[in-house]
């Protein structure tokens, strides 16, 4: 058993298929080059700090349960511990920190009991069990996407996860907030009850929106970035059908379209949150002033 344990997880962008990869269908993702860091320790003084660069978030109700889940896994209790996690994404803005940090300190947690690589497993299911908190019918996509990095395409078949990675071009991707984060379960739960309401039509969308995830793996393969823009507006189109867009972030895929992007789309659950935009160099610094009055910012260069 070692005295600390140290771990890390990525971030996360989804670029297709977000709500209907909870029902099986194929989605594409990144896991980022930075996300979260976590230290853990035990200690006679028990301890859990997340900072965010500038601030620590005093964990809330579901984050102690979260946290609570996933150390349970490795037969730890928050009550023995010292934990610091260090968060890279900020939270709340559709950039998968929640997922980062199960990650960063599952991995740190395996550490401390000494556990070694082969352990992936035990970290998926801590993870899986964290993550449910916050995402209620959790795809698992954030997931995945946070304890690697790059491009992936993801499933959740009936014979379990499919995850491949991508060879894909490098791209300018802009990230932006433009709306206080809706909470996940909420959107999942909301989706959930208008399939109930009408089958039919909720999966005939859910269909079409994987043949634009299916189509955008092709076209990140080829680097095609025109026919990738035209997939995300598409793809923001069959969300705004579901009932998970709003006016701001309508607003704000019309303003990055107009600024010369080659396509935005809302990314994650929706219902506020964040947009997803491609821009190519000589429209960047276009889209993002555009963006910039409506909310935070954030440019990656992927992968
Ligand atoms: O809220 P986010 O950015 O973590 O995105 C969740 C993605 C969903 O498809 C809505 C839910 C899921 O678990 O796949």
């Amino acid at each position: 058993m070692a005295s600390s344990g140290q771990g890390e997880g990525k971030g996360k962008l989804i670029l297709f298929g977000e709500h209907a990869v909870v029902y099986g269908c194929r989605a594409i993702a990144c896991g980022l080059p930075r996300g979260a860091v976590a230290s853990i320790s035990f200690s006679d003084e028990p301890y859990w700090e997340i900072a965010d660069g500038t601030q620590i978030v005093i964990g809330d109700a579901a984050v102690q349960k979260a946290g609570r889940l996933l150390l349970e896994e490795f037969d730890l209790r928050p009550e023995e511990l010292t934990m610091k996690v260090s968060l890279e994404v900020p939270p709340g803005a559709g950039l998968g920190s929640s997922a980062a940090m199960a990650v960063a300190m599952a991995r740190a947690a395996a550490a401390l009991q000494g556990l070694d690589d082969a352990c992936e497993e035990k970290v998926h299911r801590a993870v899986a069990a964290s993550e449910a908190v916050f995402h209620g019918n959790a795809s698992g996509i954030d997931q995945a996407a946070a304890m690697g990095e790059g491009f992936l395409s993801f499933r959740r078949g009936e014979r379990g996860l499919e995850i491949e990675a991508l060879e894909a071009r490098s791209g300018r991707w802009i990230v932006a907030r433009v709306a206080p984060s809706a909470s996940t379960a909420m959107m999942v739960a909301g989706v959930a009850a208008r399939r109930a309401a009408n089958p039919n039509g909720t999966d005939g969308i859910f269909q079409m929106i994987e043949s634009i995830a299916i189509e955008g793996r092709q076209a990140l393969k080829q680097g095609d970035q025109h026919r990738l823009g035209e997939l995300m507006n598409a793809n923001h189109e069959a969300l705004v059908e579901l009932g998970v867009s709003s006016e701001v972030l309508d607003m704000a895929c019309e303003r990055a379209r107009q600024a010369g992007a080659y396509g935005a789309k809302l990314t994650g659950a929706g219902g506020g949150g964040c947009i997803l935009a491609l821009v190519d160099e000589e429209h960047e610094e276009k889209v993002k002033d555009a963006l910039e009055s409506l909310g935070d910012v954030f440019r990656f260069t992927l992968p």
